[in-house]
C-alpha cells in the first residue's frame, strides 16, 4: 500500500504523522517516536474472517511512519504468541469488532475508532487554524464521531450533532452538555461552519448541503457525498483516507 502523505500535506499543511502525532497530545521528536521499537499485525480469524490486505495495509502505514512492522506468519493466538517471542514491543490487531494497537512494554491500548475520531478532528483543527469558537456539524455519533466531537468540545468548537438514532447524541450530551442536538442531516450541516462526517451511507449529503467555504473532515467509509454534492466541494475541502490516519493516531497513543 501506498502512503499518500504528500496529497494530504498538501491539502491540510501538515503531513499524517505531524497530524496523527497532535491528535495524540505526543509531545516528543517524531523523527526518533519509533526507534528501537518493533510492531506485528497480527491477523484475526474471527467472525468475518481475515480481510484480504488489511494487516498488509497497517504494515505498510505503520512502517511509514517509521515504526518497523511486519505481518505475523500466523494468525490468532499463534501470531500474538509470536509477537512475544520475537520481542516485539506493539501489535495491531483486529476482528469485526474492534481494531486495538498494545503496547507490550508500557500496556497502553488505543482503539482504532477513538485515535480515528481524534485524527481526523485534529486535521480539521489544522485546516481551519484551530477549532476554539467555530462550529462544527457531527453526522453520526457513534464511536468515531463521539471521539471526535470530545476532542472538538475541550478544544472550544461549538457541536450540533445528529443521528438518526436520537438516543446517541443524547448519551453525547450527558458528557458534553455543549453539545447540541439537531434533528436532520441539513440541518446539522446548515449550522455548521464545517462538518464532520462520521456516519456511513451513500447520496445522503447533496449539493444543496454544501456551503461556501465548509471544509468536510470524513472519516466515513463510503463517504455519503452526491456526484454532484463531491463536484461542488473540490478535491481541496474533503479531508478523507480510508486507514492512515486512524493507524498513525494509534501509533502515536502507544508512545504518548
Ligand atoms: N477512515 C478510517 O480510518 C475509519 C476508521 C474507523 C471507522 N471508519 C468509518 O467511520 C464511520 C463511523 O464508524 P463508527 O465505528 O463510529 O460506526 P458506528 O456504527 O459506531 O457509528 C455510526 C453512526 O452513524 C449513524 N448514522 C447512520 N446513518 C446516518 C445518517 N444518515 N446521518 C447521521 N448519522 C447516521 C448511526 O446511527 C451510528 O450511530 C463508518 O463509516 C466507518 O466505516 C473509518
Amino acid at each position: 500500500m501506498k502512503v499518500s502523505d504528500r496529497a494530504f500535506e498538501m491539502k491540510i499543511g501538515a503531513d499524517i504523522s505531524e497530524v496523527a502525532a497532535h491528535a495524540a497530545g505526543f509531545s516528543g521528536s517524531r523523527a526518533t517516536a519509533f526507534d528501537r521499537s518493533e510492531a506485528k499485525v497480527v491477523p484475526m480469524t474471527s467472525g468475518k474472517g481475515v480481510i484480504s490486505g488489511f494487516a498488509q495495509a497497517v504494515a505498510a502505514i505503520l512502517n511509514h511512519l517509521g515504526l518497523k512492522t511486519e505481518v505475523a506468519s500466523k494468525n490468532d493466538v499463534g501470531g500474538i504468541s509470536e509477537a512475544f517471542t520475537d520481542g516485539a514491543k506493539m501489535v495491531f490487531a483486529a476482528d469485526d469488532e474492534f481494531f486495538v494497537g498494545l503496547n507490550l512494554r508500557n500496556l497502553k491500548v488505543s482503539y482504532n475508532y477513538d485515535a480515528t475520531g481524534r485524527g481526523y478532528a485534529a486535521a480539521l483543527e489544522k485546516k481551519i487554524d484551530g477549532l476554539d469558537g467555530k462550529s462544527v456539524a457531527l453526522i453520526g455519533a457513534g464511536r468515531v464521531g463521539s471521539a471526535a466531537a470530545e476532542y472538538m468540545c475541550r478544544r472550544g468548537a461549538n457541536v450540533f450533532a445528529y443521528d438518526p438514532l436520537g438516543w446517541k447524541v443524547d448519551e453525547l450530551r450527558r458528557r458534553l452538555p455543549l453539545c447540541l442536538k439537531c434533528g436532520t442531516v441539513a440541518e446539522c450541516i446548515s449550522r455548521g461552519d464545517h462538518v464532520m462526517l462520521a456516519a456511513p451511507g451513500r447520496n445522503f449529503i447533496t449539493a444543496r448541503m454544501i456551503k461556501e467555504g465548509a471544509i468536510f473532515t470524513a472519516p466515513a467509509v463510503p463517504l455519503g457525498f452526491t456526484k454532484a454534492a463531491l463536484e461542488k466541494l473540490g478535491q481541496d475541502r474533503i479531508i478523507h483516507d480510508k486507514l492512515a490516519l486512524g493507524v498513525a493516531t494509534m501509533a502515536f497513543d502507544l508512545v504518548s
